[in-house]
């Protein structure tokens, strides 16, 4: 018997040695230790032995055991070492990793979020209109005549039913005060649409920021005083910000808000940035006839209104000078913003 257990010893330690890989390992560890292996056979044979016997015999079929199982094992580990090797072969771990471009935000939208994060930090919430406008929301409810030329088929974006690209984002001062009572205090940055000629300074599609605060006994000086802040902190605390009349009609009395650009190598020069005034009575009042209630009666509130253009604002902020880039996607100019 014991001659047996060493036959069986040497012979599984032999086959494990020759093993190449994980399939024959385990056809030899089936063959001597699985439930029909030789050395579980052989383990079955005990009972046939004499009581002196057993013991030994028992000693011997537990080494036996151990040194095949510690032999498989380290035989696994050599194999699974061998197979890791192989597959990073003709790799070489100490490349340096490829670099991953980094994105980064538009021009246009880096000017519009620092935009609304100062106007939000001034009180001013979100809000939001349709791009596809009536005449009544874009015209009409701001008190924009039927001969005025924003309305005009030639410069103005009409679909056959009567609705339009709205042409400017003040639509949306009517869309709100249409849904809320006073107080408001919203900007509203969006596209709007014109039937421009495409140059370096027009766009058919462009994007404005509009505002719109009204309240008991908002005035003149509440409009100076919050455009000239939220103008400083775009532009550096210490731009000159000038208030120039003007008309819209929506507004009364009416402003053009026009920033002195210092350009590197340039005289100091005025630049119209946005349009602006209090807001109109006639818009008061014709809003309380489509709410049919007086919460926006010109008697009871007054306010102040401001839009401008993003793109614009992006292209003195940076010195741009075709406004063509900022929809060409051409990386080479966006990567300088990144
Ligand atoms: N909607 C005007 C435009 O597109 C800009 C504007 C002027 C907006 C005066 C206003 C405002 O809210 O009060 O040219």
């Amino acid at each position: 018997m014991k001659q047996e257990i060493e036959k069986i010893q040497s012979d599984a330690l032999a086959a494990i040695s020759a093993a190449g890989d994980e399939k024959s390992l385990d056809d030899a560890r089936v063959a001597f230790l699985g439930k029909k292996g030789q050395l579980t056979v052989a383990s079955a044979g005990m009972r046939d032995l004499s009581k002196e016997d057993k013991p030994v015999v028992g000693q011997l079929l537990n080494v036996a055991r151990q040194a095949i199982t510690s032999a498989i094992d380290e035989k696994q580990a050599a194999l699974e070492a061998e197979a890791d090797k192989k597959s990073v072969a003709g790799i070489d771990l100490t490349l340096p990793a490829r670099g991953l471009p980094v994105g980064g935000l538009h021009p246009i939208t880096q000017v519009k979020d620092s935009a609304i994060q100062t106007l939000r930090r001034m009180g001013f919430a979100l809000a939001e209109g349709p791009e596809i406008e009536t005449e009544f929301h874009c015209f009409d409810a701001l008190n924009t005549p039927e001969d005025h030329p924003a309305r005009n088929e030639k410069d103005t974006f009409y679909f056959d039913s009567g609705k339009l690209l709205r042409t400017h984002t003040s639509s949306v001062q009517i869309r709100t005060m249409e849904k809320v009572t006073p107080p408001v205090r919203i900007i509203a940055p969006g596209s709007a649409y014109r039937r421009d000629e495409i140059d370096a300074t027009h766009l058919s599609v462009f994007n404005q920021l509009e505002g719109l605060y009204v309240d008991k006994d908002v005035q003149l000086g509440d409009l100076k005083g919050t455009l000239e802040f939220f103008l400083q902190s775009m532009f550096g605390k210490d731009t000159e910000v000038r208030f120039r009349p003007h008309f819209f009609p929506f507004t009364e009395p009416s402003f053009e808000i026009d920033i002195k650009l210092h350009a590197k190598g340039q005289k100091p020069k005025w630049i119209e940035i946005a349009g602006c005034g209090m807001v109109d009575p006639a818009v008061f009042e014709s809003l309380c006839e489509t709410r049919g209630d007086d919460v926006f009666s010109p008697d009871k509130v007054t306010g102040f209104a401001f839009g401008m253009g993003i793109d614009r604002l992006a292209m003195i902020k940076w010195g741009i000078k075709d406004i063509r880039l900022l929809i060409e996607n051409d990386v080479r100019f966006l990567k300088q913003f990144a």
